[in-house]
């Protein structure tokens, strides 16, 4: 479409919609409570416009196709795969990952199938398919099959360890302020719980070395040190953190390390067994790109008896992984799903997509790196980070920057500001294209050069 017939179109949408009238902080903040059809128009004074690329997938069949695809032409058929919302560019894919048709409709699929078998299904083969589904991710994961559960998301698989951790009063714990806030307040609760002292370093957000980042969390620990949290991507920056070296460090202490993963599974190989952590949560709602609701605990075979589970289960032996994974009656679909998820990664190839999403950032990233007023607050070298990475514009708040970003440029982003942090979160995912990073350089050099 011309760029010209795409803004006008823009316009006619932006005339019949209220919220499209009135673009600002409230709208973009918004976004995700309301039902609006049409996103924001885009004036034409700002002299930086869209991209054209704004075109929503129609295609529906076998990932399988993607096997044989290179280049543009896979990428391409990657973004026909999704069905994107016209009149913004979604770079907030950290959130969670929309799912790509063929995996949506096979999710569907699922639900009209449990709809239709009822108590049958869910009294026959209910928890063996789950169990082979757990037992597919564990070997994408490298772990084995009796050390994984699937959980609703990585909050439930964290809390659950640091919940369930056997806690003595006075002993303590290792963490840093940039991690999730969820796990934080869990902390916080087993501080006022059972006596727990909890540890906070903070991250610096361009490490000299791995040393650096090792050392920060040894100067932290303690003889009374039993349990350290890390991230294994920093969600605010997407900084990736040295997770081998730091269980290496911890080890020597006696010191257990619970991995925070929610942001790797499904978006760059891990490995958990050469990561050599103790624990290990993801959500697979993010990268795997499986149905929201989604996550994964690992846990290591010998810690199994100790931890408490979030929800009772007697009838198993202490060393049955099943004893951490009892959830009542809830949606089976989506645990089914799973499996599409990991159909449509496989098709695609993990590297590959590893691939293209840290090219996708550093195509944005490098041109802006080093432009007056601008920040780049993820580190530069390539494998410490992949898709995400984060930006401030010196003079504008995080907010600020959020806000028009989206209502000036079409651009949905998220605002970071704190644990020393300042700036949008950037997340492309494997629909968005070359051009829409080009768009967003555009977008932050124009707006740095108002300052
Ligand atoms: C680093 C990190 N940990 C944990 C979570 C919690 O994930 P969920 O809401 O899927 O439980 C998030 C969510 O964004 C995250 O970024």
């Amino acid at each position: 479409m011309e760029k010209r017939t795409f803004l006008k179109r823009m316009g006619q949408l932006a005339a019949a919609s209220p919220f499209l009238m009135h673009p600002g902080a409230t709208a973009a903040r918004s976004l995700d409570a309301t039902a609006h059809e049409v996103g924001p128009a885009f004036p034409s004074g700002t002299g930086v416009h869209p991209p054209k690329p704004f075109v929503t997938g129609s295609r529906s069949g076998s990932p399988a196709a993607l096997r044989g695809l290179q280049g543009n032409e896979l990428w391409e058929r990657v973004r026909a795969d999704y069905e994107l919302k016209e009149g913004y560019i979604n770079l907030e894919s950290g959130y969670y990952n929309i799912i790509p048709r063929p995996t949506l409709e096979a999710f569907l699929e699922k639900v009209r199938m449990v709809n239709r078998e009822g108590a049958y299904y869910m009294r026959t083969v209910q928890w063996e398919n789950k169990a082979r589904i757990a037992a597919r991710l564990a070997g994408l994961l490298g772990c084995g099959a009796d050390e994984l559960i699937l959980t609703r998301n990585t909050t439930e698989s964290l809390d659950m360890i640091i919940g369930g951790y056997p806690w003595k009063a006075g002993d303590e714990a290792v963490y840093a302020e940039q991690d999730y806030g969820a796990m934080q307040m869990q902390f916080g609760q087993v501080a006022a719980r059972f006596g727990v002292v909890n540890r906070v370093v903070s991250l610096p957000l361009h490490p000299a070395s791995d040393a650096e980042i090792v050392n920060l969390y040894e100067s932290a620990i303690t003889p009374r040190t039993r349990l350290l949290m890390v991230c294994h991507m920093v969600n605010i920056t997407g900084q990736i953190l040295p997770i081998r070296k730091i269980c290496e460090m911890a080890h020597s202490h006696g010191v257990e390390v619970l991995v925070d993963g929610a942001h790797c599974v499904g978006h760059f190989p891990v490995d958990i067994p050469a990561l050599d952590c103790d624990y290990y949560g993801s959500s697979l709602h993010k990268w795997l790109a499986a149905p929201l609701g989604a996550g994964m605990l690992y846990v290591r075979k010998e810690h199994i008896p100790r931890i408490w589970p979030l929800l009772a289960e007697h009838h198993r032996e202490p060393t049955d992984i099943g004893r951490l994974n009892h959830t009542g009656t809830h949606p089976v679909h989506t645990d089914l799903a799973i499996d599409a998820a990991l159909d449509y990664l496989e098709a695609l190839g993990l590297e590959r997509k590893s691939d293209r999403l840290r090219h996708l950032q550093r195509s944005w990233t490098e041109p802006l790196r080093g432009v007056k007023g601008v920040r780049i607050n993820t580190p530069e070298e390539p494998r410490r980070s992949c898709a995400i990475a984060n930006v401030g514009v010196d003079h504008l708040t995080p907010a600020g920057l959020a806000d028009v970003l989206f209502d000036e440029f079409g651009i949905y982003t998220v605002a970071i500001d704190g644990a020393g942090v300042r700036g949008c979160r950037i997340t492309p995912n494997v629909f968005n294209t070359e051009a829409e990073m080009e768009h967003l350089v555009e977008a932050i050099t124009t707006l740095a050069a108002r300052g």
